[in-house]
């Protein structure tokens, strides 16, 4: 069993979502590749599919909505599992809706999309960024939840040996 893990990241928290759900399915036994999604040009050979991306002014990366509208067609026959790191799914993160997301993933028909809380921490970024983030009303921390990470990782693994 081979699938395909793609991540964008700007500045490596959706990575490091990505290495947890990377090591789920590798104690399972199962064979993933991860790529960013710009550097792929072919999916031929993989049973399923897993697609990663930060979420930035309530949109997916652009590298990562080019991945899906350039292989649209081919993930729509094939199991694909979507998650977004931002922090509108927290109770009092004021950057708006992910509803943007959904349109990009409706054509693939996934199995599951979820979305992971990241983080927020100004010192590792541009001011630029910093200021749109802030004006968006994020609060500042660090709101990972590894285990619930952890959780979905597994139960995709799960899924993924039991035959879907
Ligand atoms: C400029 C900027 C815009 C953001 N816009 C959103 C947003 O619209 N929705 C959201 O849920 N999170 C938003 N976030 C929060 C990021 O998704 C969060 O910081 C995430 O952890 C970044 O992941 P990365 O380190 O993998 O790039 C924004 C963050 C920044 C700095």
């Amino acid at each position: 069993m081979k699938i395909l893990l793609t991540v964008s990241s700007r500045h490596g928290t959706t990575d490091e979502v990505a290495d947890v759900i990377a090591e789920q399915l590798r104690a399972a036994g199962i064979d993933v590749v991860r790529a960013r999604p710009e550097d792929v040009t072919d999916i031929e050979g993989y049973d399923a599919f897993i697609l990663g991306s930060a979420v930035y002014m309530t949109q997916w990366t652009d590298e990562a909505v080019d991945f899906t509208r350039r292989f649209r067609d081919a993930l729509r026959d094939r199991p694909v599992w979507a998650f977004s790191v931002g922090l509108s799914v927290l109770p009092k993160g004021g950057l708006s809706d992910l509803n943007r997301i959904g349109p990009v993933l409706l054509p693939i028909e996934p199995e599951d999309h979820l979305t992971f809380p990241g983080r927020f921490e100004p010192d590792r970024l541009s001011l630029r960024e910093r200021s749109i983030a802030r004006v968006g009303g994020a609060t500042e921390g660090d709101f990972r939840d590894l285990d619930a990470v952890r959780e979905w990782g597994a139960s995709i693994a799960a899924t993924l040996c039991n035959g879907l």
